[in-house]
């Protein structure tokens, strides 16, 4: 595939999706959202790819928000559409079987924030700045950001983010848990990697499993959550991978698991 707005490598089963308009802080355009659509689509099926670690080119911002010039003169209709744009490629991530680790360089502001959100887990570079200003503009988040912030760091503090529209540090962004760690920005990329190739030394179908209970289990209810949990559980066991885990553990080595 070749991409306008994107860049994208794969190896050793670790896929880095890097959104490259630097000229306007990685901004999300229509463009550059259909082809993250389009690239996460793809990745479903994919099966060279375990984890998948999305950036912004540059040194300074991840992405710095939907594209201004683009929505500035739009109408309710278009901006609505552009809204479900956003909410599907939202959703895409979200329920891709692998995981997402966001590697935040920089702003990540708005759409940017909110791309993150989505993400399985962020991973934030000293320098990152995370905010939904949207409020400064006369519009509110929209893809997911008073949906998904809330559920990542409480409602009193997402609603301090999300009608001040200040940014905070990433300092600020771990001790509210709206990301896992922060890392000299030179360290960013390698830690996120390190991450990602933990991840992928597991067998692939349990941790899609775990990503499955977490999205869908926080949803329901406890009682329905833990029986869907125990569903999940029991169709490990008919998997090469569970096989092989623990059978490996009685023989006292490591694991070779083939995804099966
Ligand atoms: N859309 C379009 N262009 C953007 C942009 C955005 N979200 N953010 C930055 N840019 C562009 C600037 O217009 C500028 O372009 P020019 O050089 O052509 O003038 C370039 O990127 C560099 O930006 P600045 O000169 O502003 O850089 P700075 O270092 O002075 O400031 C910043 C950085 C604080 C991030 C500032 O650019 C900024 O506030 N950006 C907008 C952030 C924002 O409001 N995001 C939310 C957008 S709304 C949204 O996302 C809705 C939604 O939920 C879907």
């Amino acid at each position: 595939m070749i991409f306008e707005n994107l860049l994208y490598e794969c190896s050793d089963g670790i896929a880095t999706v890097t959104i490259n308009r630097p000229k306007a802080l990685n901004a999300l355009n229509q463009a550059t959202l259909k082809e993250l659509l389009s690239l996460f689509t793809a990745l479903k099926d994919d099966v060279a790819v375990k984890v998948v670690i999305l950036t912004g080119a540059g040194e300074k911002a991840f992405v710095a928000g939907a594209d201004i010039s683009e929505m500035q003169p739009i109408d309710a209709v278009a901006g609505r559409h552009f809204a479900l744009l956003g909410h599907k490629l939202a959703a895409t991530i979200e329920e891709l079987s692998k995981p997402v680790i966001a590697a935040v360089n920089g702003f990540a502001l708005g759409g940017g924030c909110e791309l993150a959100l989505c993400c399985d887990m962020r991973l934030a570079s000293e320098n990152a700045r995370f905010g939904q200003p949207e409020v400064n503009l006369g519009v509110i988040p929209g893809f997911g950001g008073t949906q998904r912030l809330p559920r990542l760091i409480g409602k009193g503090r997402a609603c301090e983010l999300l009608m001040t529209g200040d940014m905070v540090d990433a300092a600020e962004a771990y001790r509210i848990g709206l990301v896992n760690k922060v890392l000299p920005a030179d360290e960013l990329l390698p830690a996120a990697s390190k991450l990602a190739a933990k991840i992928a030394s597991k067998g692939q179908v349990a941790i899609g499993f775990v990503k499955s209970a977490l999205r869908d289990g926080l949803e329901i209810d406890l009682a329905r959550a833990c029986t869907y949990e125990a569903d999940l559980f029991g169709l490990c066991f008919a998997t090469a991978d569970q096989k092989e885990g623990m059978l490996a553990f009685l023989e006292k080595r490591p694991a070779q698991f083939t995804d099966k």
